[in-house]
């Protein structure tokens, strides 16, 4: 396993709509199980291969609170929504910034396992949240792109700030 760099906002390559995965074989798993070593050493709750510049629709998600329920997602499709619920989002690719995003309450999604089995999950609560965060990096969306221009901004600004220190 390694762990795999994760692309930084306002990065273009987080806008990169990313591919269905046509065959799910070992280089797939391997994916799966790198994305997962990076999530949880960045002690995230989700990561979409996009974050990690592989454009292909591979989604892991934990959101347990001891990092003992990994999901896979490859190809997910959201096929139920229901009611509306503002919560506070976070990003691996945007550190430090925190804000209310609008989303449906709860969704029912199917996807395909590592192994390349269909299934089917009603999620609510932190899972559905983090399954719609998830699914936008696979279309090129950053959680941010949900608020208003101003606040886009800002952030951008403060984040490029950020990294010039850092270099
Ligand atoms: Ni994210």
């Amino acid at each position: 396993m390694a762990i795999l760099e994760i692309l930084q906002y306002p990065d273009p390559r987080l806008h990169l709509p990313a591919a269905r995965v046509e065959k799910i074989d070992d280089a797939t798993r391997q994916l799966v199980a790198d994305m997962a070593e990076t999530m949880y050493a960045a002690e995230g709750v989700g990561l979409a291969a996009t974050q990690v510049n592989v454009h292909q629709q591979v989604i892991v998600i934990d959101v347990s609170p001891d990092q003992t329920d990994l999901r896979v997602f490859i190809n997910p499709e959201i096929i139920r929504r229901e009611g509306l619920a503002l919560n506070q989002e976070g990003c691996l690719s945007v550190p430090g910034i925190y804000e209310n995003v609008e989303r449906a309450d709860a969704v029912t999604v199917t996807a395909l396992d590592a192994n390349g089995a269909r299934f089917t999950l009603n999620a609510s609560g932190l899972l559905a949240t983090c399954i719609q965060h998830e699914m936008d990096h696979l279309l090129g969306k950053v959680f941010v792109e949900h608020l208003s221009e101003l606040k886009q901004n800002r952030i951008r600004a403060k984040l490029k700030k950020r990294q010039r220190k850092a270099a």
